[in-house]
């Protein structure tokens, strides 16, 4: 069993697992069962765990691997809404635990719609799902690489203990728990997410950046403008013409190309 448990905000369940497939499966089969939450689901480690477009999520040693299920009541689909919230509470999390260590964390950042990175490379993933049987429930899971992280991906990666920090997963988990139940209840179902745009465009990269978006069918440069009211990327292209995008890869153009002009 798990060491250590965290602590966790006033009304929050824990499933605490050593071993699952994914702990968003886990919680999405609770889900069928008819738990509405609030419940966060955490493992040591996982078979099968899920990234964003089908892509795996490797399993490393120290590393966390989490998912809160927590009852809907907004009736349009919140997984656009629900994956800049979470990135920025993890954004959060990760900067209090440093804190808490009396460190501070150059280069943490948000990148759209769910990614939070150090400086260009990745250090930790959410993943949004949604269900409406028997009941309007949301997934959220969250990974977040604190002790290791796979080498043999495409793009960087990085761990939280390469830049200081030594958080363990029940320390992180209780950040992020607390995190995420603020972010919640500023977001209130939809009604506060122009609170929740504002926090992820204060940590996101600067207006004007140059990134590339893959939506699988195209891949389309320009700058970064911003996010629209809905939490759709905005970008400019080198003509000038704004294309939004709810769905893709983004990628930061290559280091030393830096975001001068105007977006
Ligand atoms: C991404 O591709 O960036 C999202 C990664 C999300 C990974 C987490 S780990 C805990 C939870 N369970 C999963 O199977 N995936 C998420």
């Amino acid at each position: 069993m798990l060491q250590e448990g965290p602590t966790l905000p006033a009304g929050c369940r824990l499933l605490s697992l050593e071993e699952v497939d994914s702990t968003n499966a886990e919680a999405m089969r609770h889900a069928a069962a008819g738990e509405a939450g609030p419940l966060w689901v955490w493992a040591e480690s996982q078979r099968a765990g899920r990234g964003r477009s089908g892509r795996t999520w490797t399993s490393v040693p120290g590393n966390l691997y989490a998912s809160l299920l927590i009852p809907l009541e907004c009736s349009s689909d919140a997984s656009h809404h629900l994956s800049l919230l979470a990135g920025v509470a993890v954004f959060d999390a990760i900067r209090a635990a440093a804190a808490e260590q009396a460190r501070g964390l150059e280069g943490l950042r948000l990148k759209w719609p769910n990614d939070v990175l150090i400086g260009r490379a990745k250090l930790a993933g959410t993943l949004p799902e949604c269900t409406s049987l028997p009941r309007r429930i949301a997934v959220i899971g969250i990974g977040i690489n604190l002790a290791g992280h796979p080498s043999n991906l495409a793009g960087e990666t990085t761990h939280l203990a390469a830049h200081g920090p030594q958080v363990s997963p029940a320390v992180a988990l209780g950040h992020v728990a607390a995190a995420m139940a603020n972010w919640l209840k500023r977001w209130s179902n939809g009604r506060g997410f122009p609170a929740v745009r504002g926090a992820w465009l204060e940590r996101a990269g600067p207006p004007g950046e140059p990134i590339t978006v893959n939506t699988g069918r195209e891949r389309i440069s320009g700058r970064f403008i911003g996010i629209d009211p809905e939490g759709a990327l905005l970008l400019r292209e080198e003509g000038g013409a704004e294309r939004s995008f709810t769905f893709g890869d983004v990628s930061l153009a290559p280091a030393g190309q830096t975001g001068k002009g105007t977006a």
